[in-house]
């Protein structure tokens, strides 16, 4: 799987990897993320970085950021498959990624996220934006498509957001949205980073 996931990396770019957690580790992580969502911990997301501001026209999410020393086993486990995927990108690639900023997200229904690249204009140390998706049983009418565009000119695909789905792509690279979802759309979202 790995050097599957390298050689899309190089070329094109991006991958949609099903199955990335089975359906027992996305179960637990979920309960992880509920029960964080439950103690309240979770905050409106903010657009561009730094003191980022509240847009919820813009994006509507809700997102908790992951304090590694704090996870819990099922996000543990997924740290450890992340950092595995994290050396065979820079031993394949030599994207001298140093390490990996996560949160939780929630999409409240109605809630999207216009069409956006992940690199910020004034910090380009992004460089690997990986999506796992935590959702139980989700539908196409379920709304919450990632449209995502793998070039400018041509149609954008939509990718549902079903539990255990890994999607990462070049976080300079390619222009995404979040379609309004129609019930509660959890996920975690990363980005590894260069220095
Ligand atoms: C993001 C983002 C996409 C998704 O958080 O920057 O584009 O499918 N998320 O959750
Ligand atoms: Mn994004």
């Amino acid at each position: 799987m790995l050097d599957a996931f390298v050689a899309d990396l190089a070329e094109p770019g991006w991958c949609v990897v099903p199955d990335f957690l089975s359906d027992a580790e996305t179960g637990t992580l979920r309960a992880e993320c509920r029960q964080a969502l439950s103690a309240d911990g979770f905050r409106p997301a903010g657009v561009g970085s730094g003191q980022a501001r509240i847009r919820s026209e813009i994006r509507g999410d809700h997102v908790l950021w992951i304090d590694e020393s704090q996870a819990g086993p099922a996000l543990k486990a997924v740290l450890e498959k992340l950092e595995a995927l994290r050396l065979a990108v820079n031993q394949g690639l030599f994207l001298g990624l140093f390490d990996v900023e996560l949160h939780f997200a929630v999409y409240p229904p109605g809630a999207g996220y216009q069409r956006h690249l992940d690199r910020f204009r004034d910090d380009d140390r992004r460089s690997l934006t990986v999506i796992l998706y935590l959702n139980e049983d989700w539908q196409r009418d379920d709304g919450g498509l990632l449209r995502f565009w793998p070039a400018e000119s041509v149609a954008p695909l939509d990718i549902v957001p079903t539990g255990g789905t890994l999607v990462t792509f070049l976080s300079d690279r390619f222009w995404h949205e979040v379609l309004p979802a129609r019930r509660e759309r959890l996920s975690l979202t990363g980005w590894f980073r260069r220095r």
